[in-house]
């Protein structure tokens, strides 16, 4: 099967105004502070590099970035989430931001909170760009969420079907090209 962008989800400029609220609330939070921003590879890149240039020059921002993998299929995750690429930082006293491109049902996130609180971080907290409130598997926190959207997949600003479309600036849903 193959997929192309259909109809605009979410536009460039609605998504340009939630990251600025997203960034002033995160400003608000780690004023004065330092703050090491975990990007989740590759979906939360351009998301991430939005992100961090609208929060305050009054925190002190670290941008790293890590992999995560689940075993299923490539429109949808399942159980088993490893880590596949570390960010090789000390992670121990940190104030850490983990930046996810989307929470679906969970799991991903459940993980890789459990993992910093594990190594020692000083705080841990998700921000997360697109929310799919209704495949939740696990009850998993989220402190920041750029919008709440319906189970359909999506594509653009920085998500991808195939490693295709990342670059679209604004968020998409797809359909098949035979239609
Ligand atoms: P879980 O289920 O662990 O999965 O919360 C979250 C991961 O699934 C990916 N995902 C998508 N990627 N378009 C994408 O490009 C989508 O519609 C989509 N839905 C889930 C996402 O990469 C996230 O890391
Ligand atoms: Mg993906």
């Amino acid at each position: 099967m193959e997929l192309k962008a259909a109809e605009v989800l979410i536009a460039r400029e609605q998504i340009a105004a939630r990251v600025r609220v997203l960034a002033a609330e995160i400003s608000r939070r780690y004023e004065g502070q330092s703050l090491t921003v975990i990007g989740i590879l590759r979906g939360a890149v351009i998301f991430m590099a939005d992100l961090v240039r609208e929060i305050s020059p009054s925190v002190n921002v670290v941008m790293e970035f890590m992999k995560a993998a689940s075993y299923g299929s490539s429109t949808t995750s399942s159980g088993k989430v490893t880590i596949s690429q570390g960010t090789g930082i000390a992670v121990k006293g940190r104030n850490i931001l983990i930046v996810e491109d989307i929470v679906d049902t969970g799991l991903t996130l459940q993980h890789l909170r459990g993992y910093f609180k594990d190594e020692g971080a000083a705080s841990v907290e998700v921000c997360v760009l697109l929310d799919k409130k209704e495949r939740r598997v696990v009850d998993v926190p989220v402190e920041y969420t750029g919008f709440v959207i319906p189970d359909e997949f999506v594509v653009g600003y920085g998500m991808d079907y195939d490693q295709k479309m990342r670059n679209l600036p604004s968020i998409h849903t797809v359909r098949s090209v035979s239609e």
